[in-house]
């Protein structure tokens, strides 16, 4: 890859070619996705004087209310305060420094900062980061194209690849250096890898997550994940009035085998403590399920594709990661990308599956453990549940198990 052309505006070809009837167009970086690794990426590029479009399937509205993460990192907050779109996220993020894990009806705080150097987490949900960066881009004047339909990638093993997709009722065609798959677990960036030049590793898990969010302030100023015989149960936070919960379910429950009251049982049930500490209810704002798999791709590059977050890897949701992961793989790709166009070297391109897949593991790793330690397995003998409580009982008794927990938890950094 060599001698970049960082030319950028509108072509003149042919517009017969490939039924392409609505404008043909050329950027650096051809980004697909508007969660946080697309618009992470896009954010940080334009900061190297990068330009890049942002092609996005859903509206506005939709990718600024949906509800996902809630928990960043340290390293995650650093980026996002050092390169100008943290003010609002240090105005009403909410700093945590510690967490607790309960099991056998008692509850044990970790105490995350004091265990892990210093560093904390900040509870700041991912719609308000994606909001965030979505502002950041607009007032820069880079493009995102919300709405785009049919979106798939051409030639990305030659040194012109191109993204076609359909916007406002025509069919367009952006040319590019670069494309960067950010395009979710459900994206099409992945398909345009053969099939023989990439590996899946992965492992689905027999339970999964409803959530709901609530009208009601948190019963608790930090986290709780919960083991209890009845299943796994969470209580987060949004804000001081919004209260975020999670109860286990089985993968194929439907909705509606879930109304308010039931919930609210099992979150009291699973949740409150021997020492009458309770849970406060409130009106249910948003309910949902999500399913629980562990997935990674080997190698998560491929010609000029490169692909980033959730579209080359998942983590079960128990140890806060996915977002998290995703802002460590642009900022990854961001500086290697940069570095080409500064210098021509590639090198830092050539690495950055290699780079990443590190810190990738090691959160795969970690979210496993999260998983397999707090959640009932159906079917499970009891001897496998003696070990869950064996694991608990060492992680909050041992000073070095707990400080193993916090160091993950806060964002481990590879030596
Ligand atoms: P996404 O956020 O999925 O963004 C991909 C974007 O691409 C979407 O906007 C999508 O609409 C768009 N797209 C998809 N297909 C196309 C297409 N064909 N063309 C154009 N655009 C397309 N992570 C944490 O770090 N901390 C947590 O506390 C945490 N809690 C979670 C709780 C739950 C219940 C869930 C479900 C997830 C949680 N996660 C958490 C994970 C986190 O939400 C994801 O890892 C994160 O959204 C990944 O970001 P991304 O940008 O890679 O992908
Ligand atoms: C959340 O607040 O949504 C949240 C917090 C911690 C997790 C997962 C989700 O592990």
């Amino acid at each position: 890859m060599a001698g970049a052309d960082p030319s950028d505006g509108q072509w003149n070809h042919s517009a017969s070619l490939f039924g392409v009837t609505g404008p043909r167009t050329r950027t650096q970086v051809a980004i697909i996705g508007a969660g946080p690794a697309g618009l992470t990426l896009g954010h940080l590029l334009h900061r190297s004087g990068i330009d890049s479009v942002i092609l996005e399937r859903r509206d506005r509205a939709y990718v600024e209310r949906r509800q996902r993460a809630g928990v960043l990192e340290h390293g995650t907050v650093d980026l996002f305060r050092s390169t100008g779109v943290g003010d609002r996220m240090d105005r009403e993020g909410l700093v945590h420094h510690g967490i607790h894990l309960q099991f056998e009806g008692e509850r044990h705080r970790i105490p995350l900062t004091e265990l892990a150097g210093g560093r904390s987490i900040t509870v700041y949900g991912q719609h308000e980061v994606v909001k965030d960066l979505i502002a950041a881009r607009l007032a820069a004047g880079r493009e995102i194209c919300f709405e785009a339909d049919e979106v798939s990638l051409h030639d990305v093993d030659s040194e012109r690849p191109c993204v076609r997709y359909r916007s406002e009722g025509s069919a367009r065609e952006i040319e590019c250096d670069i494309i960067a798959g950010c395009d979710g677990s459900h994206g099409v960036s992945r398909a345009a890898i053969p099939q023989d030049a990439y590996r899946v590793f992965e492992r689905t898990y027999p339970f999964a997550w409803l959530g709901i969010l609530a009208a009601v302030p948190p019963s608790l100023d930090e986290l709780i994940y919960a083991h209890h015989d009845r299943g796994f149960a969470l209580h987060s936070m949004r804000t001081p009035t919004i209260t975020r919960l999670y109860v286990q379910c089985a993968p194929d429950d439907p909705l509606d085998a879930w109304p308010d009251e039931r919930v609210w049982t099992e979150l009291r049930a699973r949740l409150e403590t021997a020492d009458g500490w309770t849970l406060e209810a409130g009106p249910v704002l948003e309910k949902g399920i999500t399913t629980m798999r562990s997935a990674v791709m080997e190698p998560m590059q491929w010609g000029r594709l490169f692909v980033a977050g959730d579209a080359a890897h998942v983590v079960p949701p128990t140890g806060a990661k996915g977002m998290n992961l995703a802002v460590s793989d642009v900022r990854a790709l961001g500086a290697a990308i940069a570095e080409w166009y500064r210098t021509g070297d590639r090198a830092a391109l050539d690495v950055y599956s290699r780079t990443c897949l590190r810190r990738v593991w090691r959160a795969e790793h970690f979210s496993w453990w999260m998983t397999s330690m707090l959640h009932r397995v159906p079917d499970a003998d009891a001897f496998h549940h003696k070990l869950q409580l064996a694991q608990l009982r060492y992680t909050v008794e041992s000073r070095l198990a707990a400080a193993s927990l916090a160091e993950n938890y806060v964002g481990y950094e590879h030596a």
